[in-house]
């Protein structure tokens, strides 16, 4: 056989084997391969131009022709595989990031006040109503708002009573919100005016006092009003007023004689037991009544003590323990339930 069959032949014979791996190759990296194999500078193509030199020279130009149209066809198919790959790496692509547009959405669960800041809200929400002013103290307190201006002096058996937090520099934590009270006062007499004053006062106290029923750190809602020809009947309906609006319904109240340093005359105040509505039970303890707050007069030492004139003016106070609202309101049993936040609670509890 001549030289000129013998690379026709193995022209021939590269070509079904190149077009038929470029058709098999089933990633652009293996077609790639293909291509250096076959078209490369030291490709089989390659290779076989280097006999053409071997050839007569009227031989030459019918073998470069013939490679030529190789390289051509090869171009093509590795083009068109390309082509082929690349279009079912798109489809791979697409299908993988598809949006399933029926899935439903990531929820984000929903937040809910704490039960105490609710409750808050809607006492301080009541008063508010009546055009009583909101007002907040320092948590962190001195001896003369927290006592002494509020007539209890250093002596009185009251201070023992009240298991005060100290700090060494004679600060205290705040045992009730009454000290706010004063600082109001103080602050209408500061700004040059007169009474009437009539202020809603929400906020952390603290106790150094813990079991079933006391928390070291608890809630109390304060409210006072001064003003000319104020007495205990205005009290009484401010009281009947907020407690039914806060239970939701008409409550019996009724003014105890008690006794606070700070008001003169006092008044334990009950409302009608909201468990069995008065017949008497195991929560009133079968009195048909239920403890709620402190409340009275505002004693003349505590208008003296801010520099108001109690000769001209009169006010009167209460002060309430959140916590043991709610627990009425809601029928919740265990005053540490506010404190261990146990989320099927306050989920229970939320709004
Ligand atoms: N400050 C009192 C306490 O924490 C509650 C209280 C009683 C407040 C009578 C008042 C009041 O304003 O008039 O025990």
């Amino acid at each position: 056989m001549s030289d000129l069959a013998d690379l026709k032949e193995r022209l021939e014979r590269l070509k079904h084997e190149a077009i038929e791996q470029i058709y098999l190759a089933d990633s652009l990296p293996s077609l790639e391969q293909l291509r250096i194999q076959y078209l490369g500078k030291k490709g089989a193509l390659t290779e076989i131009l280097k006999g053409v030199g071997q050839l007569p020279a009227d031989e030459r130009p019918v073998i470069g022709r013939s490679v030529n149209s190789l390289k051509h066809d090869l171009g093509e198919a590795l083009r068109e595989r390309e082509a082929v790959l690349r279009a079912q790496l798109e489809e791979e692509r697409i299908a993988s990031e598809r949006i399933d547009v029926t899935l439903p959405g990531r929820r984000h669960p929903r937040g809910a006040m704490h039960p105490i800041q609710k409750g808050i809200h809607e006492m301080t929400a009541i008063f508010q109503q009546l055009g009583f002013l909101v007002a907040e103290g320092p948590e962190v307190e001195d001896e003369f708002h927290n006592f002494d201006a509020l007539n209890i002096p250093p002596e009185h058996p009251a201070r023992a009573m009240h298991d005060t937090f100290f700090f060494a520099d004679g600060h205290l934590l705040r045992t009730h919100t009454s000290p706010v009270q004063i600082r109001a006062m103080q602050a209408m007499v500061k700004r040059g005016e007169e009474p009437p004053l009539a202020v809603v006062a929400p906020g952390r106290v603290y106790r150094c006092d813990y079991d079933m029923t006391h928390s070291p750190m608890f809630h109390q809602v304060e409210v006072f009003q001064v003003g000319s020809k104020l007495s205990m009947a205005h009290l009484k309906g401010i009281l009947k007023f907020f407690l039914s609006s806060y239970f939701g319904r008409e409550l019996p109240i009724r003014l105890r004689p008690s006794y606070f340093p700070f008001t003169e005359p006092s008044a334990e105040v009950d409302i009608g037991c909201v468990f069995c509505e008065g017949k008497g039970c195991r929560v009133c303890k079968q009195t048909g009544w239920l403890e709620v707050l402190g409340s009275g007069m505002i004693h003349p030492n505590v208008l003296k003590a801010v520099g108001i004139d109690h000769s001209q003016y009169s006010g009167f106070a209460f002060g309430l323990g959140v916590e043991r609202l709610v627990m009425l309101k809601h029928g919740i049993p265990d005053l540490r339930l506010f404190f261990e936040n146990d989320v099927r609670f306050l989920r229970r509890m939320g709004a």
